[in-house]
């Protein structure tokens, strides 16, 4: 037997300011967006912002429905957005921001697992990372170097024939 670590690191910064004008840029775009999410049920509003490489950004919220399930997160729609839109220009960075429970947000949030899937299953099929840019309308912003770092030991394409 031997022991194996699965892990990864990230950045941390105080707030908007300390980012480069590209990523601030993008999260403000992320915190504007949560405006236009339709999320009557949960009134969880999150907002995503994807730039790609070659400089257009491409937007995504959080799409309730009364039957629960059928509901979609903002980083899938953005994801599948910029895939109908764009298939072969990948995606740089994804700036996910949100608001919500009556307060205005004041830390990162990170995507579920079925959004950390669907980022890896991007990755694999573009061949390239996608940075996330994570934070709330205001306090510490996480900055993680590849979306699919969130997802150790997932379950991919390599395995399908
Ligand atoms: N949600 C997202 O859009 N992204 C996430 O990363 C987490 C959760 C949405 C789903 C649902 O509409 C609401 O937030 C509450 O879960």
């Amino acid at each position: 037997m031997h022991k194996h670590t699965a892990g990864f690191e990230y950045e941390v910064y105080e707030s908007l300011s300390q980012l480069s004008p590209e990523d601030a840029s993008l999260l403000v775009k992320a915190r504007a967006v949560t405006e236009s999410a339709y999320a009557p049920y949960s009134t969880f509003y999150v907002g995503a912002a994807a730039l790609l490489e070659n400089g257009e950004v491409v937007t995504g919220t959080n799409q309730e429905n009364a039957s629960f399930p059928a509901g979609i997160c903002a980083e899938r729609v953005a994801l599948a957005a910029v895939s109908s839109l764009h298939p072969d220009i990948p995606i740089k960075t994804m700036a996910i921001s949100y608001n919500g429970n009556g307060i205005p947000s004041d830390h990162p949030i990170s995507p579920c697992g079925v959004c950390r899937q669907v980022l890896t299953e991007y990755e694999g099929r573009i061949g390239a990372p996608v940075r996330l840019v994570l934070g709330g309308l205001k306090g510490e912003i996480y900055i993680i170097p590849s979306a699919s770092a969130l997802l150790p030991l997932a379950f991919t394409s390599d395995e399908l024939p």
